[in-house]
């Protein structure tokens, strides 16, 4: 075995086909050896959203050959591999469930440690794909199916402060997207939009901003852009509602963010104020900026991850193996896939209509 562990990844928790090697480093950031990711967007634009039998389908024709594809990009053998890590949860079970199978043979025949792995900690421990990160540290994911402030406080230790109480922020830009005629997958595209209209145009609400703490709602939202949308029709309408959109989220966020830090520190002392912002949603450029300016107006460092590694990707499931991997955390082969996995096991269930802030 070589003296640095090499994790081969597995992400197949969704749309995305995704391997990936990566190996241990004297530095502290892993190198990513390769990132294989075959998204499925074709196959689900027609349906205008992800259709789970046909994701599955996908990815049982499509593992082998990403795989094979991985480990020739990455120049590794084999037989040089130290662990598997695949994603066990959260997301659609039919689809887990082949990554983690393809995974748990793969380890069985190499004879080496099979270790499952949250995908929202795929997410959360992204950023230390390239930047040295030390715990605790302030987490905001933003994902297609999650939103929530965590305290990262160790490898699968995490306090979620707040979460949404309702749609994800990246079902909001999705649903948003798909009013406004965007094609599937419409989060990215819609931000496209929102630069050629005006900002001011549409007062959109900002559901639960005075209460709540920094927990999050953003349905809403939604009805509001639906209504919108009835009496729209003009080109020029719908950039302007695209940019009110993207406008009133970015206040969100900041807002939030604010109490999000305030709670982070007032809660548990801290040396180092940083703030990670992970998932989907973080390639958001608007975004981006404007958390970039609460961070720096509030005295945290934040740090996003790399732009292609924002979205699923096995990067970041191996960087958890490799976590896990160095404390000897593995799992038998018998583990479950979870389609409800979460992050924090104790915080109260918070969805669903008379919900208690
Ligand atoms: O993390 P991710 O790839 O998958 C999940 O684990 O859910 O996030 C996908 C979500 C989708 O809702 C997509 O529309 C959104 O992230 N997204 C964006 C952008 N890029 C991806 N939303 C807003 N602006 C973007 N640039
Ligand atoms: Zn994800």
């Amino acid at each position: 075995m070589t003296k640095n562990p090499i994790i081969l990844g597995i992400e197949t928790s969704c749309d995305e086909t995704s391997v990936s090697i990566i190996q241990d480093d004297e530095c502290g950031i892993p190198k990513i050896l390769s990132n294989v990711i075959s998204s499925q967007t074709d196959i689900h634009k027609e349906f205008g959203g992800v259709v789970p039998e046909l994701a599955a389908r996908s990815h049982v024709e499509k593992i082998n050959i990403i795989a094979k594809k991985a480990l020739k990009e990455s120049g590794i053998k084999l037989d040089k591999i130290s662990a598997i890590a695949a994603t066990a949860g959260p997301g659609l079970i039919i689809c887990l469930s082949v990554g983690l199978n393809f995974g748990k043979a793969l380890a069985s025949s190499l004879n080496v440690p099979f270790i499952g792995v949250n995908h929202l900690e795929g997410h959360a421990l992204s950023p230390k794909l390239h930047n040295k990160l030390d715990y605790p540290y302030l987490l905001l994911l933003i994902s297609g199916g999650h939103s929530q402030f965590l305290r990262v406080n160790e490898l699968n230790d995490y306090t979620r402060l707040g979460t949404t109480i309702d749609d994800a922020l990246g079902e909001a830009f999705d649903k948003t997207a798909k009013l406004l005629d965007i094609e599937f997958p419409g989060g990215p595209k819609l931000e496209e939009f929102a630069k050629k209209g005006n900002s001011n145009r549409f007062d959109l609400p900002k559901p639960i901003i005075n209460k709540g703490g920094c927990n999050l709602s953003f349905a809403g939202l939604k009805t509001a852009i639906l209504k919108i949308t009835r009496n729209i029709s003009s080109q020029k309408e719908k950039y302007d509602l695209a940019a009110s959109f993207q406008k009133t989220i970015e206040d969100i966020l900041y807002i939030k963010t604010k109490i999000a830090f305030d709670e982070f520190l007032k809660n548990f002392p801290v040396k180092e104020r940083t703030f990670i912002v992970a998932g989907g949603v973080a390639a958001n450029n608007g975004i981006r900026k404007k958390l970039i300016q609460v961070s720096d107006e509030n005295h945290f460092v934040s740090i996003f991850p790399d732009l292609k590694l924002c979205g699923d990707n096995a990067a970041m499931i191996a960087m958890v193996g490799l976590e896990k991997f160095k404390k000897k955390r593995f799992d038998n082969l018998d583990l479950p896939s979870n389609p409800r996995l979460a992050l924090d096991k104790k915080a109260k269930f918070l969805k669903g209509a008379g919900v208690q802030l």
